[in-house]
């Protein structure tokens, strides 16, 4: 009689390594696939366990896998469900590119992204000449662009899987194909409504982790292609994302970061959906949970209620990550972005009067069409009056089916030096607020060994800043009190004061 599958439906938890085995026992292999995707998720990882033990047993040893991540944190975050399914499928991770299987997790949202991994992919090729029966995947934002998967399909014809970003969840089933046979397997969809939840997922780092809370927008900014590669906005369900949190407390993360593209409208298109602040300070609740912090809020958006569940949260971290793109009004409305430089300069300061310590980071794009040296002086202007403890500084990238794309572009050599104009700016006001911090004692949670300088590790401050202290492998994962020393640029050099906090 085939038994009943004990896994609720609904299971909210995530699911850690420890109880797939469990999981497992439970799933019949006899029968046809089950048609509900998480079942039928397990039931693939169950089919792979069996193919990767017979491989293991022929060839003599492990089977490896290397998964390489391009892009931002809702990528990172995808690729630790991939490696989480090819770890319970019998694979062992590691750093080498030159593993049994390769994954490419890839990112599209500038130029550069998508040149990296053909780069990649190039001299990959090398190593599958000389491991015959190595794997290639490809998935992410790139391969939702048909012309990039006729790229590979006819320039790299020894990638054997190719998926989107819409079936990520199905990345068992399809492993499962190419590991049964010698066919290559294309699966590319145009959009999903459904959120799978509790598939396995290998945490990178065992003190912090990102948590979804919605995937895909709805603004469509008019350079951005990631409404197109990453569908609608589908927000998850609040309750899952709280036991979600919950249980990463109770596993031993004090660091937990919600993802979304923009954040702020979370839960819009939920029936009896919370806001985003509400669901901010029901996580900031969290026994235990010593830093919350999201990603990305938008400025349209950025509410007076969540100006006051940070402040009055001191969980939340003292860090605003607050996307700018231009300064200047006409550039704004351009890109489809609703505010004016004055509404953003506005909501800058306030934030500033109501959390003074807190960081507020920024996102510039330099080149945008029809930006004139003007419009940067206004950018500038924003820069200056803002006082941005740091920011990323993107030269815009033309992305095929965007609004802008079609739009007269600025001349390369106009938008190299209008770039330099704006990064030297940044640089310098990330210089001014870092050393504003000299010689303070900050709570800095230790994340890595310093791989520049020998007997330092890598802490970083609620306000995200990144301070290099004295220190080895047994501090991470820990907070200490750190006193800020010596300042370089957008980051310090300091001690640690005395006993773990
Ligand atoms: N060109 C340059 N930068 C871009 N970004 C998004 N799309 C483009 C583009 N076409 C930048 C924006 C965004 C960040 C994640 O990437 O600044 O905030
Ligand atoms: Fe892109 Fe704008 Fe959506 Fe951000 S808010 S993902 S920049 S469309």
């Amino acid at each position: 009689m085939k038994k009943e599958f004990k896994i609720p439906q609904r299971k909210p938890l995530m699911i850690d390594m420890g109880r797939i085995e469990e999981i497992l026992q439970e799933i019949d292999l006899t029968g046809e696939p089950p048609q509900d995707e998480h079942v039928r998720q397990y039931y693939f990882i169950k089919k792979n366990r069996m193919l990767t033990d017979a491989l293991k047993a022929e060839r003599g040893r492990e089977l490896t896998f290397h998964v390489n991540t391009f892009g931002c944190q809702m990528n990172a975050k995808d690729s630790e469900k991939l490696s989480g399914i090819l770890l319970a499928s019998g694979f062992t991770e590691t750093e080498e590119e030159d593993a049994d299987f390769v994954l490419f997790n890839t990112c599209t949202v500038r130029d550069n992204a998508d040149q990296r991994v053909f780069g990649r992919l190039g001299r990959i090729s090398h190593y599958k000449k000389r491991n015959k029966d190595m794997k290639i995947g490809i998935c992410g934002c790139m391969m939702q662009e048909a012309s990039n998967v006729e790229k590979i399909r006819k320039s790299y014809p020894f990638v054997d899987l190719i998926f989107g970003t819409h079936n990520l969840y199905r990345f068992a089933e399809y492993l499962c194909e190419i590991l049964s046979g010698d066919q290559k397997v294309v699966q590319i969809w145009d959009k999903t409504d459904q959120v799978v939840e509790d598939l396995p997922s290998d945490r990178k780092f065992s003190f912090k982790a990102g948590v979804n809370i919605s995937f895909g927008c709805n603004n469509f900014c008019t350079y951005c292609i990631v409404p197109y590669v990453r569908g609608r906005e589908r927000s998850r369900d609040a309750r899952e994302i709280l036991q979600e949190c919950e249980q990463l407390v109770r596993d031993g993360v004090s660091e937990i970061m919600l993802l979304g593209q923009n954040v702020n409208s979370y839960g819009h298109d939920l029936e009896d959906g919370i806001s985003f602040p509400e669901l901010l300070e029901e996580a900031a609740r969290i026994p235990g949970l010593r830093r919350l912090r999201f990603m990305t809020p938008h400025p349209k958006d950025f509410s007076e209620e969540l100006i006051q569940v940070i402040k009055r949260n001191p969980n939340v971290t003292r860090h605003i990550h607050l996307p700018l793109q231009s300064g200047s009004t006409r550039i704004i409305q351009r890109m489809n972005r609703h505010y004016t430089k004055e509404q953003y300069i506005a909501l800058v300061d306030h934030i500033r009067e109501e959390i003074p310590d807190a960081a507020i980071t920024t996102d510039i794009i330099v080149g945008f069409p029809g930006e004139t040296p003007q419009d940067v002086d206004d950018t500038i202007d924003v820069i200056r009056r803002a006082a941005f403890d740091n920011a990323f500084t993107f030269i815009y990238s033309i992305r095929r089916g965007t609004p802008a794309a079609g739009w007269e572009q600025v001349p390369e050599d106009q938008k190299k030096v209008q770039f330099d104009r704006v990064l030297k700016e940044v640089q310098e006001s990330a210089r001014r607020q870092s050393e504003k911090l000299q010689g303070k004692v900050m709570t800095g949670l230790v994340e890595e060994v310093n791989s520049q300088t020998e007997g330092y590790v890598t802490a970083r401050l609620s306000n995200n800043m990144i301070v290099h202290v004295p220190g080895d492998a047994s501090m991470i994962g820990s907070f200490y009190p750190i006193h800020l020393e010596e300042c370089r640029g957008f980051y310090y050099f300091g001690t640690i004061c005395e006993d773990r906090t």
